[in-house]
């Protein structure tokens, strides 16, 4: 099966996951300059569910607001529509794929942990570099391994050919993967992300995570995103590790050598605001 055989099968699965009709919506007030603040405040307080996730969210101690975000206006003033969006997609897409089963030898709650792991390093990564905007940051570092998942889910006789080779062959999953599959798991979440109306920069973020292209629409948030997987493997697991960032990107390394180097410093501080956020994002309802 060639790549566009593949995406094309991808296409036509007829349970795709779709985002709450909510995100869409939000997407596409965002795309009209004249939305106003009442407009998407009222939009969003449609699903009352939802306001009541946001609003924990952007409260939450890791999001890292100290005044307390009282409703949606509050939130859109406060945060800016950009960042409402992206509070909206995060609540919304762990719940979208942890309804759906998934292959037993995958476990869903590690995908999710890694994911949230990523998705605060980017964040702090972009604070103190200032090379991007932090909450774009996160939302990327959420879904750049979504591809994962949609393989695990729908094409699960290749996920597992991928997932027992990496276990043997003690390779990288994105190594592994390339044995049996005519496109990578970054690719795939491209792909979804490119569905599902996501902004451009989000879209290059997750298609070329491990493969870096210089040519993105937003390089530094790609940069940042491969830079905390990279961090986030490192330290799996185990504090103490001397990180080896060998594997990292030279323009990566270039940009953010001052976190980098501070790295054994910081990274237990961030490693408590991920079990935070994953406290937030994974406990049961
Ligand atoms: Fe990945
Ligand atoms: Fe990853």
């Amino acid at each position: 099966m060639d790549a566009q055989t593949f995406l094309n099968k991808l296409d036509r699965i007829p349970d795709l996951p779709t985002l709450p009709s909510i995100v869409t919506k939000v997407n596409n007030l965002l795309q009209d300059p004249d939305t106003s603040i009442k407009k998407l405040g009222d939009t969003i307080e449609t699903d009352q569910a939802m306001v009541a996730k946001i609003l924990r969210l952007v409260n939450s101690t890791f999001y890292g607001f100290i005044s307390k975000i009282r409703n949606i206006p509050h939130a859109i003033i406060i945060l800016g529509f950009n960042n409402v969006r992206n509070a909206l997609v995060s609540v919304s897409i762990i719940k979208v794929f942890s309804e759906k089963n998934v292959f037993e030898g995958f476990e869903i709650k590690n995908f999710w942990r890694h994911s949230v792991a990523v998705a605060v390093t980017s964040k702090y990564l972009s604070e103190q570099s200032r090379l991007d905007s932090p909450d774009d940051c996160f939302v990327a570092g959420l879904l750049h391994d979504i591809g994962k998942l949609v393989l695990s889910l729908y094409f699960t006789e290749h996920f597992v050919l991928v997932w027992k080779s990496l276990k043997e062959d003690k390779q990288s999953f994105y190594e592994a993967e390339k044995k049996f599959l005519p496109v990578d798991h970054a690719q795939i979440g491209g792909h979804l992300a490119k569905k599902w109306q996501f902004p451009v920069s989000l879209i290059d973020s997750i298609t070329y995570h491990h493969a870096i292209r210089k040519s993105v629409s937003n390089l530094n948030q790609l940069l940042i995103v491969h830079t905390a997987n990279t961090i986030v493997n490192n330290y799996k697991g185990d504090l103490e590790m001397r990180p080896d960032f060998s594997m990292l990107d030279p323009e990566a390394k270039r940009i953010m050598s001052v976190q980098l180097e501070t790295v054994s410093d910081w990274f237990p501080d961030v490693a408590a605001e991920i079990e935070e956020a994953c406290e937030f994002f994974l406990k049961e309802e």
